[in-house]
């Protein structure tokens, strides 16, 4: 088999077949494919795309493709995915909501990436939080409290991150196919039994529309049952940033305010339709009974227990989770103003992220080192009516040379209008 044929084939417009796929996969995870033969794949499969079956056998190659983590032992496994967004701490919220439903949560995260942030950064805000552990400690603590929240090995679905790295290259990210395979290998290969996908929309978001949301979370449901998981994807609003807090340290803070039955509807809102998903085909309850236990678990304080366990089990200082404040402070703390009256009518969710970004909270490269307290609360969002002058919003941060670039950065995310306008719905479906 050679890959020079593959390419012809898809550049033509054929199907492959699952042997020249599996080559592809197994041959470029040994560095046996030149990285421009494998572009023009993977540009060819943008532009021809693939049939269900050839994006199936896709994801369970790269799933494969390295190693793959067996929970069989630890009993009932649930597993989210966020597809990733702006001030999105959702994991923080729905993972020790479900663990402490007694549902195992083994839970592998990613760092943030442009203008999204990651859950490793935000649980790395907190004093000693090691998101690296070995696999035995990783099992052996889900056995012993229910829980653990790491960040993702280099040799789980070893061929993502080639495949990956080149479509960020390449201009071949938005592919449907692409991106559930990307998504879906690595959490095939992660071992969980439920899997709960967090499909966003708008501005923020890969997938622009509704409809684009939509049609990737059906493939990606497909998958995981075709894997034999049990699996549900949201499909939620990321036009405007979720919640109200942007940056790491800002973010624990706002989730921290969730996990005390606190926080703003949004965030609490899209936390529970995740949890009571999970819920519900993990324990094989209706989705309103499911809800009810996780709304119960927020207010009587079980899920709170659970987050400051699963601190303490990995080596973070709990009393920065006991008194908030003792968390990083940013030494500049600067009001944006209202450039005018009228209605939020937008707040692009990218823009914002990336204001965040120049701020510090996030990077640029993976190299970038990342200033823990920086990012924005936001104290207007889309919808709410404000008069010019107004504080909208604070810009956190250490280093008062970023703040006018990432003001006006924000101020372009706005704009505004003489009336209401009409909100996006916040979950626009969930997939089964
Ligand atoms: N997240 C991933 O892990 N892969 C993609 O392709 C897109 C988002």
């Amino acid at each position: 088999m050679r890959i020079y044929d593959i390419i012809a084939k898809k550049r033509d417009g054929y199907e492959l077949t699952d042997e020249e796929i599996a080559f592809f996969v197994r041959e470029l995870t040994k560095e046996n494919i030149k990285d421009y033969q494998a572009t023009a794949l993977l540009m060819a499969i943008y532009i021809r795309g693939m049939s269900d079956r050839e994006m199936i056998t896709l994801t369970k190659e790269m799933a494969v493709s390295g190693d793959t983590l067996s929970l069989s032992e630890l009993g009932i496994t649930a597993d989210k995915h966020s597809t990733g967004g702006v001030g999105d701490k959702t994991t923080l919220i729905v993972a020790p909501i479900v663990a402490s439903l007694g549902i195992n949560v083994a839970k592998m995260s990613g760092r943030g990436l442009g203008h999204t942030g990651g859950t490793v950064d935000k649980l790395e805000s907190i004093e000693g939080f090691r998101v690296s552990l070995s696999p035995d400690e990783f099992i052996s603590q889900v056995k012993s409290i229910g829980i653990a929240v790491v960040g993702q090995t280099g040799q789980l679905a070893p061929a993502d991150k080639i495949i990956y790295s080149l479509r960020d290259a390449t201009a071949t990210v938005g592919s449907v196919p692409l991106i559930a395979s990307s998504i879906m290998s690595k959490k095939l290969a992660a071992g969980s039994e439920t899997i709960v996908l967090d499909v966003k929309y708008g501005s923020g978001a890969f997938m622009k529309t509704t409809a684009d949301a939509e049609t990737l979370s059906r493939k990606m449901v497909d998958i995981g049952k075709a894997a034999g998981r049990k699996m549900a994807a949201v499909i939620s609003d990321m036009g405007t940033p979720l919640g109200k807090c942007i940056g790491n340290s800002l973010e624990v803070k706002e989730a921290i305010e969730v996990l005390k039955g606190n926080g703003s509807e949004d965030l609490k809102e899209v936390c529970l339709t995740l949890a009571s998903n999970i819920v519900s085909l993990s324990l094989g309850t209706d989705t309103a009974a499911a809800r009810e236990m996780a709304e119960k678990a927020l207010a009587n304080g079980s899920a709170y227990e659970k987050f400051k366990e699963l601190i303490l089990s990995q080596g973070g200082n709990v009393s920065q989770i006991e008194s908030p404040d003792k968390l990083p402070k940013a030494s500049t703390v600067y009001k944006v103003l209202a450039p005018e009256s009228g209605y939020i009518a937008e707040m692009q969710a990218e823009i914002i992220g990336s204001a965040s970004v120049i701020l510090g909270a996030g990077r640029l490269t993976k190299e970038d080192s990342i200033d823990y307290a920086a990012g924005i609360i936001l104290h207007k969002k889309t919808g709410d009516k404000v008069t010019a002058g107004e504080a909208i919003a604070e810009l956190h941060t250490n280093d008062d040379s970023r703040l006018k670039d990432a003001e006006r950065l924000f101020l372009s995310a706005l704009s505004f209008s003489n009336k209401k306008p009409e909100k996006p719905p916040l979950i626009y479906k969930v997939i089964k």
